[in-house]
């Protein structure tokens, strides 16, 4: 989808604006861009939302990350990004997994921009130290040798098995939507993600509605997981797709569509 280049202080971000109404802001996973909502956009606009998906620094469309990416960064130029837009009613803020991440750091930081949140295939917790050196071997591998091996090793872990095998359109889409992403801003992601706060504790001081959206058989952030995120925020639901993994949202993207739809109007 076509975005517009937005200046917002040290960086410029590539946007995609659709609809007019209440605003709801879309963070992306790791390692994509705004392409991954493309099923969620004009639904939510036609729907009569203003429907705000940004290619976060060093992605997409967007300018280059620096060395490293911080969760507070992210969640920083989102703010900006609002301010620049002039948006001053709060967002529903709705992040998949690395975008859940940020939207953690939105809530610490710019809560009086936040009016809900929806959390698909995220985690709360942070990096053991295993899993943290890994992100940094696979920074240091990306900068080196690039993305073309990534789609091979993430792709089994981002879908469903059936999604795999049978939706040639959503493995496609994540093939491309990997290779065009810039190794340095990929990298940077990393690094913050590897040193991303424990917001278990935080979980409990959630005082806006809240969606929690899992795949069932998301592999990387599975469903016990997400369960025991929704039943720590006072005010959340908890809502599983059936037969989709990580990337509920391209995989399932009707039931997922429902499911924020649902909640959207009943909150
Ligand atoms: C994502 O989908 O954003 C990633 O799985 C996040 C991560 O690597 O922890």
């Amino acid at each position: 989808m076509q975005g517009e280049r937005i200046p917002i202080g040290e960086v410029t971000l590539n946007v995609v604006i659709r609809g007019e109404g209440e605003p709801i802001l879309l963070a992306h996973g790791f390692p994509l861009d705004h392409s991954m909502w493309e099923a969620q956009i004009n639904v939510l606009a036609a729907e009569g939302y203003q429907v705000i998906a940004p290619d976060l620094r060093g992605f997409g469309g967007s300018d280059p990350a620096k060395d490293k990416t911080t969760m507070a960064q992210f969640a920083d130029d989102l703010s900006r990004l609002l301010a620049k837009l002039n948006v001053t009613k709060p967002v529903t803020f709705c992040g998949l997994s690395m975008g859940g991440y940020i939207a953690w750091q939105f809530f610490l930081r710019h809560r009086t921009r936040l009016a809900r949140l929806i959390l698909c295939d995220t985690r709360a917790n942070d990096d053991d130290e295993k899993v943290a050196r890994g992100r940094l071997v696979m920074a240091a591998e990306v900068e080196r040798f690039g993305l073309e091996k990534v789609p091979g090793t993430m792709l089994p872990k981002l879908i469903a098995p059936i999604t795999l095998e049978k939706n040639e359109a959503v493995v496609a889409a994540l093939q491309a939507a990997i290779l065009r992403q810039d190794p340095a801003g990929v990298a940077a992601a990393q690094r913050g993600m590897a040193e991303r706060q424990n917001v278990v504790e935080l979980l409990s001081t959630i005082d806006v509605p809240t969606l929690v959206i899992c795949g069932e058989v998301d592999a990387i952030t599975p469903p016990d997981v997400m369960r025991a995120i929704a039943d720590a925020i006072p005010c959340a639901e908890y809502v599983e797709i059936a037969g989709a993994g990580h990337m509920a949202p391209m995989e399932r993207a009707v039931e997922t569509n429902t499911a924020i739809l649902n909640f959207l109007k009943s909150n």
